[in-house]
């Protein structure tokens, strides 16, 4: 088995890794897949994971609302998911009676640390009867309060899937701003102003969402001058933010969608070069797979949460069934309601 990773290893990263690195790495990840065996567990893999990683140990790559949806599909006894804490939970929410495995505890997330179970319960009180949308990205206390997740490949489709005038879009303000416009719909930051009708004078309530002061740590850095600064360079780039990058980023951008749209947008759409406005890995790994692509990456902006998930530590995961994710089986419960609402619209 080593021998076979290694091979595939070298077609992808032969170019980039040198000879002795991928043999540790085919060594370890021979090791995983033989004790993923044993036990029968299922590796899903975020599209941030490194590159020796997302292209040796994972059943299942791809963005949230894909790996989401492998997790309610499993029949394996456990998940080690490759990814961050809040995907993991998103798992056990689904599978209470697995074993669910996170290689780290450190791998949160700037976006699920923005907000509480107590911030939600207070918009609510402010907002009463205004339906909640929780980004996937939050803990579990946090899902257990709201009506239904999103992600950011579906972030539109569920809040149009909500008949009202008005929704709460927690916890990240850009992705509430990105979706409010592709929604065409108003967003505040939050307050409620029903303003009057031009035509005929009457009270009019104005489509919004009101949303929250969370950001990715990662995405937030992208800035629209360095678009401008690198297009001045390249001319014929074609730039892909993901839409948790700044209103104006994603303006600036030629196309915007979650991690795995960006990886079909490469695929599918012919262009000379792309700047890949997300985590550098996941350019790391589209390169590997596709050499005829060219890729532009701002490499210094990285997720350290994601960084925290290595070949090593998932060995140690398997081997020691560490680290166990575990919830309140009450907040799992309710939590269980909002992802599955979210998994039926798709
Ligand atoms: P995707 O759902 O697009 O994979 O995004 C997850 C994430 O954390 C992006 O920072
Ligand atoms: Fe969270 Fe941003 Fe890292 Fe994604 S990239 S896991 S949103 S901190």
């Amino acid at each position: 088995m080593t021998e076979q990773i290694y091979a595939k290893l070298k077609s992808k990263l032969g170019d980039v890794v040198p000879d002795v690195e991928l043999r540790v790495k085919a060594e370890l990840a021979a090791k995983i897949n033989r004790l993923k065996e044993e036990k029968n567990a299922v590796i899903l893999g975020h599209n941030y994971m490194e590159p020796a990683l997302f292209h040796s140990i994972p059943d299942f790559t791809g963005d949230s609302l894909e790996l989401c949806r492998k997790a309610a599909g499993t029949d394996k006894d456990i998940i080690v998911f490759c990814g961050v804490k809040f995907m993991a939970e998103t798992a056990k929410i689904l599978n209470p009676e697995k074993t669910v495995l996170i290689p780290s505890p450190k791998a949160g997330c700037s976006l699920a640390e923005s907000i509480t179970a107590q911030d939600v319960r207070q918009l609510r009180e402010k907002y009463p009867g205004v339906p909640v949308v929780t980004y996937i990205n939050t803990y579990a206390d946090v899902k257990a309060e709201s009506d239904i997740c999103c992600t950011s490949g579906n972030a539109a489709k569920v809040v149009e899937s909500l008949k009202t005038d008005q929704v709460i879009f927690l916890p990240d303000e850009y992705l509430a701003r990105n979706t409010a416009a592709e929604t065409g719909k108003r967003i505040i930051i939050p307050s409620r102003t029903p303003r009057p009708s031009r035509q005929t004078g009457a009270e009019q309530v104005t489509y919004e969402l009101i949303g929250w002061h969370g950001r990715c740590e990662v995405h937030e850095r992208f800035t629209v001058e360095e678009i401008k600064t690198i297009r001045r360079q390249f001319p014929d780039v074609v730039v892909l933010a993901h839409p948790e990058c700044s209103r104006e980023v994603v303006e600036e951008a030629d196309f915007s969608g979650s991690t795995a749209a960006m990886i079909r947008y490469v695929e599918e759409v012919n262009a000379p070069r792309y700047l890949l406005l997300t985590e550098c890995s996941m350019g790391d790994n589209i390169a590997a797979a596709r050499p005829d692509k060219e890729l532009l990456r701002l490499c210094s902006i990285r997720c350290p949460h994601m960084a925290e998930i290595t070949l090593e530590d998932t060995l140690a995961s398997l081997e020691k069934n560490r680290y166990l994710v575990e919830l309140d089986e009450d907040i799992r419960r309710r939590a269980l309601k909002p992802v599955e609402r979210m998994i039926a619209i798709g």
